[in-house]
């Protein structure tokens, strides 16, 4: 197991302050007790939970149903509405508290209260059920980070309607591709959204995506930019006529859903070449996006909470939306770029706002840090006493910087580890309860059960490295993946016949019970924060007409953590911009390669087989050390090493 050599000699450590500690809804002798329940009776730990947490329309009786593992169910006899959790459950005492606190790129600043939210919320549910969405219906999201997305989602929530919100980022191919595979009748998206000071032309994507769509019906526009933009006859309709319309019926009895119906689907790369619909239920979700919030940021009532991350990824769906609005907190979103429009943009949005927990990714403290340390300088960042870390392994350099400079040496920071597939974060350092680490995402959580296991799937010895696996179900996790059962059982359990979760990363526990993840061991790359299989973006290239084949391999990167590094061998004409654009056009912007090497062939085993390891290492401009005499033809290392990068 190869990991990050620094982090296997890291020895600072950070006790939690007692001021902290005294405060926190969690210490380290409450954490000590709540994990001995689980361990105790893991099942009754969840049952007294979820009915502790969640407001129910009809209390469970079951807790975990194995009968058809690994299709696990959990309070499946319940019944609940998820939208209910986030607003119903907080009126009328929270009428008047901000709900969200949204900071538009250009400055201006709009509050909703729970009041506002909860109206909001009724009303579009009411515009949804017009244009005939009912329960068990797919609706998909394509908007920018306007309050309008979270209303969507919770409208969709009330409503019993699985919501697929696309990353506004995606392009039009990768939209179709999602509304194809959901089978989503209804889309709602915006005229434009605003990005580093320039539009995104959200709903030509969506016209373009629509074109391999026929069964969209209706598409919702909300006007965020006033850019003109063209409406389709009987499909398209602007968000504000259809909600200020006097005839239209709020939804103000949200529907009664089954624990285990579907929540949303969000699309995830994986080790193929086509992304997987994630789908999550409603109660188990729910009972853990709540709890964790509560828990690892410990959101307290005064607490002005900031997630950065966009709601097009899972950290928007439980820790920007449902995990906070379950609790009834204040979160700030924003909506634009971190350094627009210069790179303080972050610390103007903290002290403008009061912010006292931030919760961001490796990659934007790694950017912000490189941007030097008087941005942050100017700012009154003294609101602050707790910062989150989420998405990537996070060097100790930039942990560091994080702690001093933006933490003032004061605020915990929380390096939670999870997945779009955990739902919530399993692994974690809680602020009052534990030591911290730099660059570890600390102990599981109560009542979730990692291990570190050997390819026989034995527990390693010591703190070696091995397979992070997960020995028992928990309520968040997914519920499958969309439309492909067994993708589901092989992607998640089929690496130790059914035994354990697989998350795919590898990882090493310290005598401490600390976790430091070490990277993924599928053919995932991570570029800041976000996953992108490498055959995605291969299947991208060979798209291109003048692809003949392609390889993609990731290489370490100083802001992004990982870089995607092609090979292509042409067989027309293409330069690397053409092909970058391809990419972006097939998938996202996300998704270009950074670097791209011509050449004339691939290394190849006799039997076909691409050699990634030897590309790894020429991409890493590493000696090659493996033995290179399978190759089918060993000139063509030679040939790789002298081939000029674009
Ligand atoms: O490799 C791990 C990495 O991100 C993967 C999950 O990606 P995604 O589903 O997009 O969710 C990201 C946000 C939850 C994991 O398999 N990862 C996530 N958090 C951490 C991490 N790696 C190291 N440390 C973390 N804190």
């Amino acid at each position: 197991m190869t990991g990050l050599d620094a982090l296997l000699h890291e020895e600072r450590a950070f006790p939690p302050a007692a001021d902290v500690a005294a405060r926190a809804h969690v210490d380290a002798a409450r954490l000590e007790a709540l994990v001995a329940e689980a361990e105790a009776d893991p099942e009754a730990f969840w049952a007294a939970r979820a009915r502790e947490e969640l407001v129910w329309d009809r209390e469970p009786t079951e807790v975990l149903d194995d009968a058809d593992a690994p299709f696990y169910r959990w309070f499946s006899d319940g019944a609940l509405n998820a939208s209910v959790q986030c607003l119903d459950r907080h009126l009328p005492e929270r009428a008047d508290q901000v709900a969200i606190a949204w900071e538009a790129e250009d400055g201006a600043v709009r509050r909703l209260t729970y009041g506002d939210l909860h109206e909001q919320v009724c009303r579009f549910a009411g515009v949804l059920r017009g244009r005939g969405v009912a329960r068990g219906d797919r609706v998909v999201l394509y908007l920018p980070m306007v309050p309008e997305v979270v209303v969507a989602m919770l409208a969709c929530a009330r409503l019993g309607a699985p919501h697929s919100v696309v990353f506004a980022g995606f392009s039009a191919q990768s939209l179709a591709d999602r509304i194809q595979d959901t089978g989503a009748r209804l889309v709602v998206t915006a005229d434009g959204g605003y990005r580093n000071g320039k539009v995104v032309p959200l709903k030509q994507s969506v016209d373009e995506a629509l074109a391999s769509c026929p069964d969209v019906a209706d598409v919702v526009v909300l006007r965020r930019t006033g850019e003109d933009v063209p409406m389709a006859e009987g499909r398209d309709a602007w968000w504000h006529d259809l909600e200020s319309d006097p005839g239209l019926a709020p939804v103000t009895d949200a529907e009664s859903m089954g624990a285990e119906d579907p929540l949303f689907v969000l699309y995830t790369s994986g080790s193929t070449g086509k992304p997987k619909g994630i789908v999550h239920g409603t109660a188990g979700y729910m009972l853990w996006a709540r709890l964790s919030t509560r828990w690892v940021f410990d959101l307290q009532d005064d607490d002005v909470y900031w997630c950065t991350a966009d709601v097009g990824w899972v950290t928007g769906h439980t820790y920007l939306t449902y995990g906070p609005l379950a609790n009834g907190a204040t979160v700030v979103m924003y909506e634009g770029g971190p350094t627009y429009p210069q790179p303080d943009r972050f610390w103007d949005v903290v002290e403008k706002h009061k912010v006292t927990v931030l919760y961001t990714a490796p990659t934007a403290i790694r950017a912000l840090m490189r941007a030097g340390d008087d941005w942050p300088a100017r700012h009154d960042l003294s609101s602050l006493r707790i910062l989150g870390t989420v998405g990537e392994p996070i060097n100790p350099e930039a942990w560091m910087w994080y702690h001093r400079v933006i933490g003032g040496g004061r605020c915990p920071i929380v390096d939670t580890w999870w997945q779009t597939e955990t739902g919530g974060i399993l692994l974690s350092p809680l602020p009052g309860a534990t030591t911290l680490r730099p660059g570890s995402c600390g102990p599981a959580l109560p009542g979730l059960a990692p291990a570190v296991v050997d390819e026989q799937g034995r527990p390693v010895q010591g703190d070696e490295g091995g397979y992070l696996v997960f020995t028992r179900p928990w309520p968040s996790m997914l519920r499958g993946v969309w439309g492909d059962t067994e993708r589901y059982r092989q992607t998640y359990w089929g690496l130790f016949d059914g035994r354990f979760y697989v998350a795919g990363d590898t990882a090493r526990r310290d005598a401490a019970g600390d976790h430091w993840i070490l990277g993924r061991f599928d053919d995932v790359l991570n570029v800041s924060g976000h996953r992108i299989g490498t055959m995605e973006v291969e299947s991208a290239l060979v798209s291109h007409p003048a692809v003949a084949e392609a390889a993609v391999v990731g290489a370490p990167h100083e802001v992004k953590g990982e870089a995607i590094h092609a090979f292509v061998v042409l067989r027309g004409e293409a330069t690397e911009a053409d092909l970058r654009a391809h990419v972006a056009k097939e998938i996202g912007k996300t998704a270009r390669p950074e670097a791209i090497v011509f050449a004339e062939a691939l290394p190849k085993t006799r039997s076909g087989k691409i050699m990634r390891r030897i590309l790894r290492a020429v991409a890493r401009g590493e000696e090659i050390t493996q033995d290179t005499s399978t190759l089918e033809d060993p000139a063509v290392v030679e040939a790789l090493r002298a081939a000029p990068v674009a």
